[in-house]
């Protein structure tokens, strides 16, 4: 198995694409640090991963806090060893600050985009420190995050999709691990 004996941390690892892919890791070996700052997310998959013979620890974690990225870092090295493979899978869908401010200067969708753009020039930045790191950008994916665009025009969404219908998070990370 690729990931046996190999540690990797999944942030927003409580969520539909998160689990999906903190589930195939530990399919192919790994153990893995299931990070959400949603604890019982975190928990859920964590244990489901345990259900299934693997090996994983729930981290409390929000990214945007240093202070519990290095923890759940220290927590993670310390319970599963070195971490060898991170997979950010954080995300949210709207800017739950100021939105007001925010729709007067962009519109959320923008603001969205404008976050996955830096996610792209943050990997390419790292890629300079000789680190080995990919940034996939999956389709409109059935799952709670896109729910207010699709309810807007789910009809149109999926006409305007290739293969005619929405990805599944259980379906797509699979070819990323082969
Ligand atoms: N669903 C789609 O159509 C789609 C398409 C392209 C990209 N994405 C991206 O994929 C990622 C996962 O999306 P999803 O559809 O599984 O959504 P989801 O809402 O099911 O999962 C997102 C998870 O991220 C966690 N999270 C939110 N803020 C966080 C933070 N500050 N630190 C750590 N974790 C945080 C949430 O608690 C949640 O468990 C997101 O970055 C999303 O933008 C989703």
């Amino acid at each position: 198995m690729r990931f046996s004996g190999k540690t990797a941390l999944v942030t927003g690892g409580g969520g539909r694409i998160g689990r999906a892919i903190a589930l195939g890791l530990a399919r192919k070996g790994a153990r893995v640090a299931v990070a959400d700052p949603v604890e019982e997310r975190a928990q859920a998959v964590a244990q489901e991963i345990q259900g299934q013979g693997g090996m994983a620890l729930a981290l409390t974690m929000d990214v945007a806090r240093m202070d519990q990225v290095a923890e759940g870092a220290r927590k993670g090295e310390g319970a599963l060893g070195p971490i060898g493979t991170l997979v950010n899978a954080a995300g949210w869908d709207k800017v739950r600050k100021e939105e007001e401010l925010w729709d007067q200067i962009l519109s959320g969708e923008a603001v969205y985009s404008a976050a996955k753009g830096g996610v792209i020039a943050f990997t390419k930045a790292l890629a300079r420190y000789g680190i080995r790191v990919n940034t996939a950008a999956p389709s409109p994916t059935d799952t709670p995050l896109p729910q207010g665009i699709i309810a807007e025009g789910r009809g149109r969404l999926i006409e305007a999709m290739p293969l005619g219908q929405l990805a599944h998070p259980g379906r797509w990370p699979r070819p990323s691990f082969s």
